[in-house]
């Protein structure tokens, strides 16, 4: 279980302050009347997360570095497009850049995506490295090709917790649970595997569905429980950090293709830099959200005990195999070997 670090009192005006201090302002010495491209970049969740963050921080590095001859104008919250609609809007160049989680390319062709969601697969965010950062990553990212899309990068939201109305500490908790979960087949696995009936929704709907009794719980990193307000309508949140959410900015190949090439060089280096940028302050975001949570004082928060989660682990240990007999055997082997694993 990775430690949890507080870093003082936290509240939206300090999201903001650290958004505001993150984010060096343009000077407006050089600043063009109208930016000669416009980049649009569309994406689900508050600006006061990771992926939030990094979108705000991408924009500044572009615009600045371009003497606003480009611009980045973000989308966040599902303003724009949501789970349902934000690739095909990618694929039709109705965007230009989304940031899915993981768990959302096994429903547009790519189910070896799905890896990630396996539970309890990643001991810590150094294990995901190894796979984000190596050859298993870069084979992935080639794969959105078959898709017409590009893949730039892998970034972190972090650890997933479970939460509901009640303490989800052992299989029986989750007993006839309906619990809301992104579009992957391992997810949904999961949670027919611990006894709950998985309940696949947007996430822009995940908060209404629980305050209205569609759903009864879910599973997210705190920041995205926080930010969405899901702490009002969910009496427990149980940390079982039982799997691992994260991201991949992809764009369109033909709108990748005819950029300038040193618009596609800066464009892409400012990325990079705002990746970079997310994975340092995944964790402190995660944290902060928890701490807001305890004061909060709106929801009971429980830690497992190891023998908890050990029984949790236990239960869920056919996903696996599932998934292997989904997307073949060599991603599997190659994904034991890339993490260690016998
Ligand atoms: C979810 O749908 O639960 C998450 O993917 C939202 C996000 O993008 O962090």
């Amino acid at each position: 279980m990775r430690s949890t670090r507080f870093s003082g009192p936290f509240n939206r005006r300090s999201w903001l302050a650290a958004l505001a201090g993150s984010m060096a302002l343009p000077s407006l010495a050089g600043v063009t009347a109208r930016p000669a491209i416009t980049l649009r970049f569309s994406h689900v969740v508050a600006e006061e997360t990771p992926k939030g963050l990094a979108a705000n921080r991408f924009k500044v590095l572009v615009e600045q570095r371009s003497g606003h001859r480009i611009g980045v104008q973000v989308y966040p919250n599902a303003q724009l497009y949501g789970d349902h609609d934000e690739m095909q809007a990618l694929q039709l160049g109705a965007v230009d850049l989304v940031a899915p989680s993981l768990s959302k390319f096994g429903r547009i062709g790519l189910p070896e995506f799905e890896l990630f969601d396996l539970p309890f697969l990643f001991d810590d965010l150094n294990a995901v490295r190894r796979i984000t950062l190596g050859p298993l990553g870069k084979k992935l990212l080639q794969g959105l090709s078959r898709q017409g899309l590009v893949g730039l990068g892998f970034f972190d939201n972090g650890f997933k917790q479970m939460s509901a109305n009640r303490p989800l500490l052992e299989l029986k908790d989750f007993a006839g649970l309906r619990m809301r979960v992104q579009a992957s087949r391992v997810i949904a696995a999961q949670m027919r595997a611990l006894g709950a009936r998985p309940v696949t929704l947007p996430f822009s709907e995940t908060r209404r569905a629980l305050a209205t009794g569609v759903v009864d719980g879910t599973e997210n990193p705190v920041s995205n429980f926080w930010t969405q307000a899901m702490h009002e309508v969910q009496s427990d949140l149980s940390l079982t950090e039982h799997g691992y959410l994260g991201y991949a900015v992809v764009t369109n190949q033909r709108f990748w293709q005819h950029l300038q090439p040193d618009d596609r060089a800066l464009i892409n280096q400012a990325l990079q830099e705002s990746l970079a940028f997310a994975n340092q302050i995944a964790d402190t975001q995660n944290d902060r959200a928890l701490q807001a949570l305890r004061q909060a004082g709106t929801t009971r928060i429980h830690r497992l005990g190891v023998d908890q989660r050990a029984r949790l682990r236990q239960a869920v240990q056919p996903v696996q195999q599932q998934l292997a007999d989904r997307i073949g055997p060599r991603w599997m082997s190659d994904l034991k070997q890339a993490l260690h694993k016998s």
